[in-house]
């Protein structure tokens, strides 16, 4: 069964209570966004595998690590999942960037696919799903499976804000998914928004409404 890990770090917990607050405006919503990626992006590859090379300091050779030349793929789900990248590529600078872009269809209100865009060695890299907002997981549950019918064996999936309903999903539906989470919040609202979550996470990236 995949694993639920939330971060407690209390830089991640400070920015994301000035996310939260609805006076920050776009500017800082999404560079607050973009920090906390980062952030959540140093714990997500913490289990990178190292290997040992041998390096000249000033003073002799000395035996030291490296990373082990894992190749990453970074997915944002279109459209608020954009605001997440640029904060893991700053650690991750080699990552490739795919896109999945979904709608909801109007009579099954289930996702559909309209866009996906993939690295062409899908089978080959891990990739990290991104996505402010892990609310029903119907969105996240089928970019998963977007990845898996390419050939995507290693998927974790990282968020700002679940609702428990998402978490449930995405266990239920890719129990070989670990899912890494600022805060797990309360519950969806009858309009399907997270509470106390923090809005439409697209909307205030991008100045929309
Ligand atoms: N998507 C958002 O942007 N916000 C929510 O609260 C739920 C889904």
């Amino acid at each position: 069964m995949g694993k639920v890990y939330v971060f407690d770090h209390p830089l991640i917990q400070h920015k994301l209570t000035m996310i939260r607050d609805k006076e920050t405006g776009t500017k800082d919503f999404r560079e607050l966004t973009d920090e906390v990626a980062t952030l959540m992006a140093f714990e997500i590859t913490r289990d990178l595998p190292l290997e040992e090379v041998t390096v000249q300091t000033p003073v002799c050779d000395a035996k030291a690590k490296v990373l082990a030349g894992k190749k990453l793929g970074i997915v944002p789900i279109l459209r608020a999942g954009i605001g997440m990248v640029d904060g893991v590529l700053k650690l991750i600078p080699a990552a490739k960037v795919g896109h999945v872009g979904l709608y909801r269809d109007p009579e099954t209100l289930q996702p559909v696919e309209y866009y996906v865009k993939l690295p062409s060695d899908v089978e080959e890299r891990d990739f990290i799903v991104v996505d402010p907002m892990l609310a029903t997981g119907g969105s996240a549950v089928e970019a998963i499976n977007s990845l898996k019918k390419r050939g995507a064996k290693n998927i974790k999936f990282m968020c700002l804000i679940a609702a428990p309903e998402g978490v449930d999903a995405i266990k239920d539906a890719h129990p070989d998914v670990d899912i890494y989470i600022a805060a797990l919040d309360e519950k969806l609202n009858e309009k399907g928004y997270i509470v106390p979550g923090l809005g439409d996470a697209g909307d205030r990236l991008f100045g929309t409404k």
